[in-house]
């Protein structure tokens, strides 16, 4: 039987771009999914990249604006892949026009961005979901069921980092490909918004709601070149940025990221400690878990190091055999199967924009406590 088609209007060619076009065109091998995506139009300002980038992927064309993407009549899905200061104009436009509506993270540069697309996809009653891809990492997923059955009992503590090392050198630039997110007025903040904002999401899905936070920021390099005007700009962007947090559980949480970590590419970790059960996990090692279980037998009682590749581990049994890992694009591939089973069933899978939008509240309470010092409870 042919499968209804779902016609992606993608927005962004780059590092995203590619992720997400990837996962249209995989889905289907490996997924018995409701839905056929097609890829119809990818949108970018250079028309030569883009016509490039198209043929490449097999989009069958391209805009150079996307206010033509949004108006076209056959394009089902605006999926924004470009850097922050575009997705609230455009995720606002295309509920406007009726669009299911993806937004990479973070939803906005700030609260008010985020609240403005949260009201926009709400009072149109479209579909909306945020690309926080690290609930899907299968490892993840399962501490997700795990902390759902109660193994872990009352939870004590959350701590997650996100260490990177590559703006150490001042001779980095800011502006352009990838180098937008050194520019505060593009990215709305650092690594408060780009890295931790991943690290927030992840940590409200497994632990609940995050009520207050203390935080400090620092901006090491303090002026770097704009690749578009060659001039010299100041840094207003957080550099690293550190915070201690309480949930509305009552468990004590730590947070930290930085792009000065000499050593760490993308090291994201997430530990959480129960009374019964401790779990750990390390994007380095994605396709493990790390699990703790008190009442084990006292002599054989240790760290279980869970290698996610059985049939029973979310996710793996549409993908190879036991014992066969995957990677980080699956993540991208089991948030479109995800897509498309929900919007069959008409009941949309996570994360909304209204759940993205706790993660902007906490972002936006650190940026405060590191300004005032204080210690600022969260509001979305
Ligand atoms: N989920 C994740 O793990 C993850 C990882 C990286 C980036 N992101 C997010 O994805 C988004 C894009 O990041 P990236 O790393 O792909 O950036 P990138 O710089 O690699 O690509 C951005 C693309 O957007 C295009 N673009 C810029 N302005 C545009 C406009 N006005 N109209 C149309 N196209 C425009 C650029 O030409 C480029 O193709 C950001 O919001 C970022 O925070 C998420």
């Amino acid at each position: 039987m042919s499968k209804k088609p779902l016609r992606i209007g993608l927005v962004g060619y780059g590092f995203m771009g590619r992720t997400h076009s990837n996962a249209y065109r995989q889905v289907d091998h490996f997924f018995d999914v409701p839905y056929q995506p097609e890829l119809k139009a990818v949108c970018g300002r250079d028309r030569a990249k883009v016509a490039a980038f198209a043929e490449r992927w097999g989009y069958e064309s391209a805009e150079t604006d996307w206010h033509k993407l949004v108006d076209r009549k056959d394009i089902d899905v605006i999926d924004i892949a470009s850097p922050n200061d575009t997705h609230a104009e455009i995720a606002i436009a295309a509920a406007q026009a009726g669009k299911t509506v993806l937004c990479e993270k973070p939803l906005g540069r700030n609260l008010q961005e985020s609240r403005a697309m949260v009201e926009a996809a709400e009072r149109a009653g479209v579909a909306n979901m945020v690309w926080y891809n690290y609930r899907r990492v299968p490892a993840v997923t399962l501490a997700k069921q795990l902390v759902e059955e109660g193994r872990c009992g009352r939870v004590f503590h959350y701590r997650a980092k996100f260490l990177q090392d590559w703006t150490i050198s001042a001779k980095v630039p800011m502006d352009g490909q990838g180098l937008w997110r050194l520019n505060a007025d593009v990215a709305g903040s650092g690594v408060t918004g780009d890295l931790l904002a991943h690290c927030i999401d992840t940590a409200i899905w497994l632990n609940g709601p995050i009520s207050e936070v203390t935080a400090a920021t620092e901006t090491f390099v303090k002026e770097r070149e704009s690749t578009l005007t060659g001039e010299k700009r100041e840094v207003k962007i957080d550099d690293a940025s550190a915070f201690l947090a309480r949930f509305a559980n009552g468990s004590l949480a730590t947070f930290e990221a930085t792009r000065y970590a000499l050593g760490h590419k993308a090291l994201y970790t997430l530990e959480l400690n129960g009374e019964n059960a401790s779990i750990a996990w390390d994007l380095h090692d994605l396709h493990r878990l790390q699990y703790f279980e008190y009442s084990d037998d006292g002599r054989l009682r240790g760290w279980r190091s869970i290698h996610i590749t059985e049939g029973e581990h979310p996710y793996m049994k549409q993908w190879w055999v036991p014992g066969l890992q995957i990677g980080y694009e699956h993540t991208f591939i089991h948030q479109v199967a995800d897509l498309l089973q929900g919007l069959a069933e008409n009941k949309m899978r996570g994360p909304s924009f209204r759940d993205a939008l706790a993660t902007e509240g906490v972002v936006d309470a650190v940026l405060e406590s590191a300004r005032t010092g204080q210690w600022v409870k969260c509001k979305a």
